[in-house]
């Protein structure tokens, strides 16, 4: 299942996809949370912590500037650029695809 929560600003959007994540993630249910906000703050509202989600917010620029590789594989987006969170809930800070190939995940 995926679930997008959109919607305008200040309305909840954040506050709503981290209760739904780590509700999921209480449940035993495999959840993985991923922010491709302009302005990342899931990870506060996740509970991960500042610093952490400073850092997944510089790897997220370091792509988007073309200094760090973009993942091939959802596998290799895991590995290299998602945490672990509280209850479980693994944790990225992801781009939108602007042009994405046939066949992209
Ligand atoms: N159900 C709720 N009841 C009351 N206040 C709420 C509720 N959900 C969120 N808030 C509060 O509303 C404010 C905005 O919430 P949040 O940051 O989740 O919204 P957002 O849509 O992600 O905002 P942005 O567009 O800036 O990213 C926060 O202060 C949050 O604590
Ligand atoms: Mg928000």
């Amino acid at each position: 299942m995926k679930v997008a929560v959109v919607g305008k600003g200040g309305s909840g959007k954040t506050t709503t996809a981290a209760v739904i994540a780590r509700t999921l993630a209480r449940q035993g249910i495999p959840t993985l949370a991923l922010d491709c906000d302009t302005n990342p703050n899931l990870g506060l509202s996740l509970g991960v912590g500042e610093e952490r989600t400073e850092r997944l917010i510089a790897v997220r620029d370091a792509v988007d500037e073309g200094d760090e590789e973009h993942a091939g594989s959802t596998a290799e987006l895991l590995d290299r650029f998602a945490i672990d969170g509280p209850d479980g809930v693994r944790f990225a800070v992801v781009s939108a695809i602007d042009n994405p190939e046939p066949g992209c995940p």
